[in-house]
């Protein structure tokens, strides 16, 4: 009996991680979709990214800011009033090529 619920442990853990590791991997795909997401940062005010650069207009000369994740959790925790997120984050990695890619146009 202890035997079988160490083995489903191992297989819930197993599980767990490969569920983990298949999760977003950053991509500007999925930074669109946060772009355009009005709960980034767990904003409750209604607001996206969006609202204000729409289709990322204007963001080709901040593609190649140093300070690009800097100014992206500025306006989170600013306009979105939203919570900054981690700078080493799938999300912020994935937001920061989306604005990348605007550049490439
Ligand atoms: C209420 C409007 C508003 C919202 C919503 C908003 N921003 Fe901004 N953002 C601004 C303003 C105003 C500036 C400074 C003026 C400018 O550079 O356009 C700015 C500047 C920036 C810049 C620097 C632009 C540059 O040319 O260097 C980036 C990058 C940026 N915002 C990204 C974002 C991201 C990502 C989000 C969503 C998390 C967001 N903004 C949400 C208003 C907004």
């Amino acid at each position: 009996m202890k035997n079988l619920m160490i083995a489903g442990l191992v297989l819930s853990a197993a599980f767990l991680s490969v569920s983990l590791s298949a999760a977003e991997k950053p991509s500007s795909a999925f930074g669109k979709k946060l772009f355009n997401d009005t709960h980034l940062g767990s904003s409750v005010n209604d607001r996206s990214c969006n609202t204000c650069h729409i289709g990322g207009k204007g963001m080709q000369k901040a593609a190649v800011r140093s300070d690009l994740a800097a100014v992206i959790n500025f306006c989170i925790a600013g306009p979105l009033k939203g919570k900054k997120i981690a700078e080493n984050s799938v999300e912020m990695q994935s937001l920061t090529l989306y604005i990348q890619s605007l550049k490439e146009k």
